[in-house]
């Protein structure tokens, strides 16, 4: 029975094989299969087997010798199977398609743009909430308390409930608000801009938007003077718009600002001369700036007997429609991809 016994282990022995490769397997058969293998020897210990039990053993030596040649097979089979997957491997992480690579949208463009001009000068960026509340966009800007801007018909102000419309909680219409936000954390010499979203009550057309961007400027030092603002003034028109751009400053009225002026820009089509564009006057308008009103300064807690200040405040659209001639506001916000498409930037 010492044959039988040779044989029931030899056989669960085969059923736990494994081979990591093909090198292993052939190790694997010739152990069990070839000549002198186990399966083999066993055969050849039948020979002296007595008679009675040749039948049976018979037998199980054919299974075993069947057992071992068909684990070999599953196992080569298995290598195969294992190495075909590798081969083929599918990296369920790629796209199917390549992935087109993303324009900046005009408006950021020309937003960087601005950033970068007056960060070379100095200025550093600062911002505020887009829902603001009426002493940062008006009462501390010295609106006074009837001026239209705080009317409803120019300015969205927040309901809290359905007939409850709260006047102090409004969506900013300008980003001077943001000059109040400063002052209060910050002492002078104050030198930022702040670029931002702003709204209107306006109805939407080709030329007006219930919401744009502006970027505000504001420096508070000692003995700053308008000749600083006109300065810089020029030389971002000149960085924006090219070295031979000429600045005219326009008398104007703001609430926070005395003097106030708006300032116009030589036309860049017509450079000067006169064009549908321009309106055959040779100039167009970017902006409004002027100097800090002492009252502004004095609300914030801002001593304007030793400190003064200019400011100034350009819309984005304005000046993005001057670069890229765009006429219809709206298309800044449409995100219809064949538009914005058109804008490449190195920034
Ligand atoms: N806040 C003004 C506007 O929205 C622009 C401005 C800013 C004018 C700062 C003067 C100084 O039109």
């Amino acid at each position: 029975m010492l044959l039988q016994e040779n044989i029931q282990n030899v056989l669960s022995e085969i059923q736990q094989l494994t081979a990591k490769d093909e090198k292993e397997l052939e190790g694997l058969r010739i152990k069990y299969l070839s000549k002198k293998g186990v399966v083999a020897q066993l055969m050849a210990e039948f020979r002296n087997v007595s008679a009675d039990q040749k039948k049976e053993l018979g037998i199980a030596l054919n299974q075993l010798k069947n057992a071992a040649l068909d684990k070999i097979n599953n196992l080569r089979e298995g290598l195969h199977a294992n190495k075909c997957q590798c081969d083929t491997q599918v990296d369920l992480t790629r796209t199917p398609y390549p992935i087109p690579l993303g324009t900046r949208h005009p408006l950021s463009i020309i937003r960087n743009e601005i950033i970068d001009i007056f960060t070379r000068l100095g200025f550093s960026l600062a911002d505020g909430p887009e829902i603001e509340d009426d002493l940062h966009v008006f009462t501390k800007m010295n609106f006074a308390a009837d001026h239209p801007a705080r009317d409803m018909q120019d300015t969205f102000f927040i309901e809290t409930s359905q007939d409850n419309v709260e006047k102090n909680v409004i969506l900013r219409s300008h980003t001077s608000s943001v000059q109040a936000r400063v002052m209060e954390t910050q002492q002078p010499p104050i030198r930022v801009i702040c670029p931002g979203r702003v709204f209107r009550n306006e109805t939407i057309t080709a030329r007006a938007h219930c919401f744009f961007h502006q970027v505000e400027g504001l420096y508070i030092d000692k003995n700053v003077s308008f000749a600083d603002l006109k300065q810089v003034l020029l030389l971002f028109a000149q960085e924006m718009f090219g070295k031979d751009t000429k600045i005219r400053l326009r008398p104007s009225y703001f609430p926070f600002t005395e003097p106030s002026a708006e300032m116009d820009i030589s036309c860049h089509i017509c450079g000067g001369k006169g064009c549908s564009f321009c309106k055959h006057t040779g100039w167009v308008e970017i902006l409004g700036c002027g100097m800090v009103d002492p009252n502004v300064l004095e609300l914030s807690g801002i001593d304007s007997k030793i400190y003064s200040g200019y400011a100034f405040g350009m819309g984005i659209e304005r000046i993005t429609n001057l670069k890229y001639m765009i006429k219809d506001l709206r298309l800044f916000s449409e995100n219809d991809v064949r538009f914005l498409k058109e804008f490449i930037s190195a920034n």
